[in-house]
């Protein structure tokens, strides 16, 4: 396993699920993790579970849709940590919503959230790192990035301008020591199905991965430095096979879409 003795970690939205993992895998790696997120007990569990490897270990509780305040928080957490060696940009919102059901503030609230918080994070820490030749920007991506998922227009969106970004980051970053990683997991067991303001999920939850897997995955891209990493890894295929079959993949998940909303005896509210 990658050693991060001596590095600083600064992981968003590890107040649950992913992040709370993904925080813990760090400090257990070695690093000093600061946690970020809006709810502030349950930044605390995952705290005092982190300083158990790394006492160190720091929260800043944050509304990261603010996207103003998003400067101030790199800054406040550099200033803490004397600099930033991990970022993952984990914090995110799920939309479960047909596009025909949508309001235009619904698509914008998961843009900003999802997407331009990130990127404003990830501006805002990659001096620092440049300025010391070392560093590794992680994003939690989704399968819902590569693959159009049916009710998740916003959601898929946000994740394919995330991926995008990403992998522009990577090649402008290259020979400056700083690297751009991406996750891009499919279903993983966490509160994002049970969340307010959404359709049930269409798909079948007991399929459903643990968080660690998405927390070692993490661990795996900044031990060998490669980009991106779909949990589970077959994904990887599925991406290809649509990418030459956009036709046939679409008409495939018009008829999944169909037996779903059968199977679960509902129209999507
Ligand atoms: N679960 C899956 O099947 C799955 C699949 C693919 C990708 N992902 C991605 O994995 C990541 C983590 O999601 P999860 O499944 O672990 O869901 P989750 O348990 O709902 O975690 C979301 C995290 O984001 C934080 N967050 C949400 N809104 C925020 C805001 N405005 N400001 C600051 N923090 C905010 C939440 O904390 P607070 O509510 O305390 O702010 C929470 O810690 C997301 O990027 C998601 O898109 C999940």
């Amino acid at each position: 396993m990658v050693s991060l003795t001596g590095k600083s970690a600064l992981v968003t939205g590890a107040s649950s699920g992913i992040g709370a993992v993904v925080a813990e895998a760090l400090a257990e790696a070695g690093a000093r993790v600061g946690l970020v997120a809006r709810r502030g007990e349950l930044l605390e569990k995952t705290l005092a579970r982190c300083r158990e490897h790394a006492p160190g270990s720091a929260m800043w509780v944050a509304d990261l849709a603010d996207l103003d305040a998003v400067a101030g928080l790199a800054a406040a957490v550099e200033a803490e940590f004397g600099g930033v060696d991990v970022l993952v940009n984990n914090a995110a919102m799920p939309k479960r919503r047909r596009v025909q059901d949508m309001a235009p503030a619904e698509n914008d609230d998961v843009l900003q959230l999802n997407y331009l918080s990130p990127v404003r994070l990830t501006l805002a820490l990659l001096p620092g790192m440049i300025e010391r030749g070392r560093g590794h920007l992680v994003a939690i991506g989704s399968v819902a990035a590569r693959l159009g998922p049916p009710h998740e227009a916003a959601y898929g969106a946000s994740k394919a301008a995330l991926t995008a970004f990403w992998e522009s980051m990577a090649v402008d970053l290259d020979g400056t020591g700083v690297q751009a990683h991406i996750v891009q997991p499919a279903l993983v067991d966490t509160d994002l199905f049970s969340l307010p303001g959404n359709e049930p999920p269409l798909s079948d939850l007991s399929d459903a991965l643990p968080p660690r897997e998405v927390a070692d995955a993490v661990l795996e891209l900044i031990g060998n430095g490669r980009f991106e990493r779909y949990v589970p890894d077959w994904f990887a295929e599925m991406a290809s096979g649509k990418a030459a079959d956009v036709e046939g993949f679409i008409a495939g998940v018009k008829e999944w879409t169909h037996d779903r909303i059968q199977a679960l005896g509902a129209e999507p509210a």
